[in-house]
């Protein structure tokens, strides 16, 4: 057998596989829109960080497979204690949510203690906990809006805060210095390279793009917000600028349009480190857990269901 058609086969091997444990556990699946195509495929539920945690919260299963990286699945967990959530790779962070710990977080609070904390979901759950109340890309704006206080400090990400900050000139916004090492990857140059050859294309890009991205997209927003847009945009050619997995759902619902991409670097290594046979050993050998410590869950899950409350 030829090694293209062994491929096929043995993926095929483990969609099976994956679907018979799935059943026989009464396990739900989700993937996050940057999972790999097959992952996507194979899953119950695909969405955004936001529509992902309310959909866990929401389910009726008892064991769930979170394919994404580990904030989202200790989110889900602090959201839904009751339920065992598995996170197929053990390793699969988030350099974002490693770029603000507890210790600095406190100092920045000291310097400015009448602001509110806002912690973008892409955090630990120790970092959740200090904080007023998260926020997911899809309601940044609306829970910055909410709240009463004048000053907000904005952890961890820059580009989002700032990008808030555009939108909500009424509160000071003190940004963190944090990024995101994918979409900090997209430059304005390639973009606007990209625009040339493209012209009719409107440009999508995801909030955690550099400012100067930002200033040239048609539209902002999450993942789940970008794949809404284009459904219902008229335009038939987009310019992506969020990481590649988000193709596949945009691909399999427009089959009438056409997407390009800015750069070939756009890719998070930790959502792709899971595989279906990662996926496969995640539902045999249920691995791995998330579990976050009580007294932690019991702070950060305020904040996670304030910003429930928002949006
Ligand atoms: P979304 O919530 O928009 O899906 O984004 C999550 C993320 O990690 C972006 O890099
Ligand atoms: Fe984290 Fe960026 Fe990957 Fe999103 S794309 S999970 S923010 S590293």
């Amino acid at each position: 057998m030829h090694k293209p058609e062994f491929d096929i086969k043995y993926k095929e091997h483990l969609k099976r596989k994956i679907l018979d444990l799935k059943k026989k556990n009464n396990v739900l699946i989700v993937a996050h829109n940057y999972q790999r195509d097959e992952i996507q495929e194979i899953s119950d539920i695909t969405g955004d960080s936001y529509a992902l945690a309310c959909k866990v919260k929401e389910a009726s299963q008892k064991i769930i497979v979170f394919c994404g990286v580990k904030f989202m699945a200790e989110s889900a967990y602090m959201l839904s204690p009751d339920k065992t959530i598995l996170l197929p790779v053990e390793e699969a962070g988030c350099p974002l949510a490693d770029m603000v710990t507890v210790e600095k977080l406190r100092e920045k609070k000291r310097e400015y203690p009448s602001a509110a904390v806002v912690c973008y979901v892409n955090s630990t759950a120790h970092v959740k906990a200090e904080s007023d109340i998260c926020c997911t890309s899809s309601n940044a704006i609306n829970v910055v809006k909410s709240l009463k206080q004048k000053q907000i400090i904005f952890v961890p990400d820059k580009n989002l805060g700032r990008y808030v900050s555009e939108h909500v000139r009424d509160k000071e916004i003190i940004l963190w210095d944090g990024y995101c090492t994918v979409h900090m990857r997209l430059t304005a140059d390639e973009v606007l390279k990209t625009k040339k050859l493209h012209p009719d294309a409107e440009f999508i890009a995801h909030p955690e793009c550099r400012e100067e991205v930002i200033a040239l997209a048609d539209y902002v927003g999450s993942t789940a917000g970008m794949i809404k847009y284009v459904k219902n945009s008229e335009s038939k050619e987009f310019i992506i600028g969020t990481e590649l997995g988000i193709i596949y759902k945009l691909q399999r619902d427009n089959p009438g349009k056409n997407f390009y991409v800015p750069t070939e670097q756009f890719i998070c290594a930790n959502m792709k480190l899971t595989t279906l046979g990662w996926l496969v050993r995640s539902l045999e050998k249920k691995v791995y857990k998330i579990e976050v410590p009580n007294d932690v869950t019991e702070k950060a899950r305020k904040a996670l269901e304030k910003m429930l409350a928002v949006s």
